[in-house]
């Protein structure tokens, strides 16, 4: 496990995923300090490698938890800037500055015409966005100096969720709101949480929701063909498209949000298409 003892830090969610990882990579080579969650450290470390990051930036400005996303304490370590949070002295407790989850399961097919699709983990999103939220309000009551710096969230849902305008290109939509209602209703959901907790009295100081349509690539940030050529759009005027490549989806979400903070996008749900 490598340690950061950065006071400004960024937590990842799901860094092992393609857009997130893109992320944490352009993060790190900004001069970042980070903070993530993984299941297998050493499968996050080596696509950092493979990356081509320098392992002495992974050692000084990373710090790895291992954990499932049902663990409450190990959430609790990505948000705080140590690894054993119940013995951390009151005033020593430092809180992510930014927050972002790029958690998703794993699609399997099913025999059903009505839902085709669905996940390993149908409540991934909910789930997640349910513990963050726990694990901050535990921080905020066992450390009240930390509601003064509480973090922002970026979540990665996707296109095809929204109630006020269509963002699924026509030739998808059977596809996107039939096949895949299992998934769609776990990110509907995670939309819910996070907005609701994002006001002046929640536990996030703000919330952009990235919604992104068909991903395709990897998370190579050698890939995609840069954040500047992507369509970005809002919920009342999405910018509606077929694809859009994980690695751009990782640097807007590094240039946009990490970088400037984010507030310009706070409330909205972001649509990033090729
Ligand atoms: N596929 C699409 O076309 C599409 C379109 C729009 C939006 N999205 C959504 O966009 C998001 C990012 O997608 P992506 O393809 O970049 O990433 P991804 O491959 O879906 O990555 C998922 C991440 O979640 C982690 N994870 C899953 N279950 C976990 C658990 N129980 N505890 C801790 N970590 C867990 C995975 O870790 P491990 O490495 O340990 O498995 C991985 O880091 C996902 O939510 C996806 O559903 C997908």
């Amino acid at each position: 496990m490598t340690t950061s003892t950065a006071t400004q830090f960024i937590a990842f969610f799901g860094a092992t995923g393609g857009c997130t990882n893109a992320c944490l990579v352009h993060t790190l080579k900004a001069g970042f300090f980070a903070t993530a969650l993984a299941r297998t450290p050493s499968k996050l470390t080596d696509m950092l490698l493979a990356q081509g990051l320098e392992k002495s930036i992974i050692d000084t400005q990373l710090t790895i938890v291992k954990g499932d996303i049902a663990d409450l304490l190990a959430i609790k370590s990505v948000l705080t800037n140590n690894n054993t949070f119940e013995s951390t002295a009151a005033d020593s407790v430092q809180i992510a500055s930014q927050i972002i989850s790029g958690i998703g399961g794993t699609p399997q097919m099913r025999m059903s015409l009505s839902k085709p699709m669905t996940i390993d983990n149908p409540e991934i999103c909910a789930t997640t966005t349910k513990n963050i939220i726990q694990a901050l309000q535990e921080i905020y009551s066992a450390h009240p100096s930390t509601t003064q710096h509480k973090p922002s969230i970026a979540v990665i849902s996707t296109t095809g969720v929204s109630d006020v305008r269509e963002d699924v290109p026509f030739g998808f939509r059977t596809f996107y709101h039939v096949g895949l209602a299992v998934p769609h209703r776990d990110k509907k959901e995670m939309e819910r949480l996070v907005s609701e907790n994002a006001s002046s009295t929640g536990v996030f100081r703000g919330a952009v929701i990235v919604r992104p349509s068909l991903l395709k690539g990897d998370q190579s940030v050698k890939s995609g063909k840069g954040w500047q050529k992507l369509k970005v759009g809002k919920e009342d005027k999405p910018a509606v498209g077929f694809t859009v490549h994980r690695a751009d989806v990782g640097q807007w979400i590094c240039e946009q949000v990490v970088k400037t903070g984010g507030e310009s996008y706070f409330g909205q749900k972001v649509t990033l298409t090729n």
